[in-house]
């Protein structure tokens, strides 16, 4: 018998799921049996062309109609937004149908409800397609390492920011065309500044301190920076050090802690995220039987994002099919993690200071560091001012500290009369 899917969104991501449904529509049904039939498809404008051919009477722009359809079990949120998208996830859990998304902002903002209502109305609620679009890192931490103690998860979860740092980097493009060329090939967020602030990828690394740690951590406490300063002169000094600037998810446990923060660094040249180009996405997890293993692949854009939905899609009508209740451990409900407060967070740093050049500055700087105990590692400015009483970039990098320490120092070291621009910080990985 045929298994009713209804589709809320068929933009980037719901176009896919549809291409790939009638593609290899064949093989479902010879090879598992499965016959899946989509039977409605919510968007905005009826007008604009799609992806597939199906019927007019399959189209509306009402999603509840999707969700109040008898004829389907399996509902596919591919909208975007968190609002209207979890009172329809809700209804449609609460309706008894199963449901696949890819919105990480919904999981990581109201996700504690809908992991419970999935729960208690015994069905599956999948997420493959919201962290790392096309890698299978939600069943590689929800089934694969089941095994393991997770120790720490570093990982590149933003294809925008990604892109638009390789191009910056590689081709010294400036950061305003590449955000737009993301935007052009499906990458980026319906508003992209959650890319470009951190925040796709906090929700991201909140989803997977779920699954990893089976705590709870809210997006919203995690230590985030986003790319928006990051300068062609940053990036030509990560080059003289030996670095890349990538924009990274960390969460690791420290003690009976768990530490979490998402901010651009720089990566050592021989670090394998610092090779990780373009849209693609890579996750190193440390796990206590496994040690280290990567994970690689593209981790945005139509088809790559399309596939961990229908994968999501697929394990789930075929427990359907069986007569099975929903697979893995439930995610609800689950106790809050116990985070490193932001301030304790220790990391060195590099420091790039504009500066008026004349004797005495390089002591006053030292000074304020050396008030909040941090230590300089290294010390870089390239020959003089071409005018007399001009500004030169001064380079420092710093050991290890508390980021509270930090900010302390950077507010005073800003304030100083030779400092003529605002500090710029970006910390750096010791892997
Ligand atoms: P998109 O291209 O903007 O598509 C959104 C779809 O939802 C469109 O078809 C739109 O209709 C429809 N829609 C929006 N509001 C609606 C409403 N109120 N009623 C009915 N239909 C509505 O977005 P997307 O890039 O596919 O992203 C969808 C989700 O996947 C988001 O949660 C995103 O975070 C997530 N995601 C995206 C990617 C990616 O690479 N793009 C990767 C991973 C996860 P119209 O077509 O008529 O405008
Ligand atoms: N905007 C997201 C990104 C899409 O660039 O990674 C994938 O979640």
């Amino acid at each position: 018998m045929a298994i009713g899917i209804g589709l809320i969104g068929m933009g980037v991501v719901g176009g896919g799921v549809a291409r790939i449904l009638r593609d290899r529509e064949r093989e479902f049904k010879d090879v598992r049996g499965l016959d899946l039939d989509i039977r409605k498809v919510a968007v905005r404008d009826l007008s604009k062309p799609r992806a597939i051919d199906l019927f007019p009477d399959r189209f509306t722009t009402n999603p509840m109609d999707v969700v109040a359809d008898p004829t389907i079990q399996i509902v596919v949120e591919v909208m975007g937004g968190v609002d209207a998208a979890y009172d329809l996830v809700l209804a449609a859990l609460q309706n008894g149908k199963d449901v696949v998304t890819a919105n990480k902002a919904l999981l990581a903002e109201r996700g504690d409800s809908l992991f419970e209502a999935a729960v208690q109305n015994n069905v599956g609620l999948g997420f493959e397609a919201s962290v790392c679009g096309g890698i299978p890192i939600i069943q590689t931490l929800s089934q694969g390492l089941v095994a393991n103690d997770i120790q720490s998860l570093y990982g590149i979860l933003n294809g925008t920011t990604n892109y638009i740092l390789t191009r910056m980097t590689e081709a010294g493009a400036d950061f305003d065309p590449m955000l737009k060329e993301a935007q052009d090939k499906g990458f980026a967020e319906a508003d992209p500044t959650m890319d470009i602030d951190g925040t796709d990828a906090a929700q991201k690394l909140a989803l997977l301190c779920r699954l990893a740690f089976r705590q709870r951590v809210s997006s919203g406490d995690i230590l985030k920076e986003g790319i928006s300063h990051i300068t062609a002169l940053d990036i030509d000094f990560a080059r003289e050090l030996g670095y890349t600037i990538k924009l990274l998810g960390i969460a690791r446990v420290v003690g009976n802690r768990i530490e979490a923060r998402v901010h651009p660094a720089f990566v050592p040249h021989h670090a394998l995220l610092a090779d990780i180009r373009n849209e693609f996405n890579a996750v190193e997890i440390v796990g206590s039987a496994v040690d280290a293993q990567v994970f690689y692949g593209k981790g945005a854009g139509e088809l790559p994002t399309a596939s961990a939905v229908v994968a999501d899609l697929i394990a789930i009508a075929e427990r359907r099919k069986a007569g099975l209740g929903p697979a893995g451990a439930p995610l609800a409900p689950l106790p809050e993690a116990d985070l490193v407060p932001i301030g304790d967070i220790q990391t060195g740093s590099y420091c790039r200071l504009t500066v008026y050049d004349k004797p005495g500055v390089l002591a006053q700087v030292a000074a304020l560091f050396a008030g909040e105990n941090i230590s300089i590692e290294t010390v870089i400015q390239h020959g003089r001012s071409e005018t007399e009483g001009g500004t030169v970039p001064l380079i420092m990098i710093t050991h290890d500290a508390p980021e509270a320490a930090m900010q302390r120092a950077i507010t005073r070291i800003g304030n100083l009369s030779a400092v003529t621009e605002k500090p710029q910080i970006i910390r750096i990985l010791h892997p």
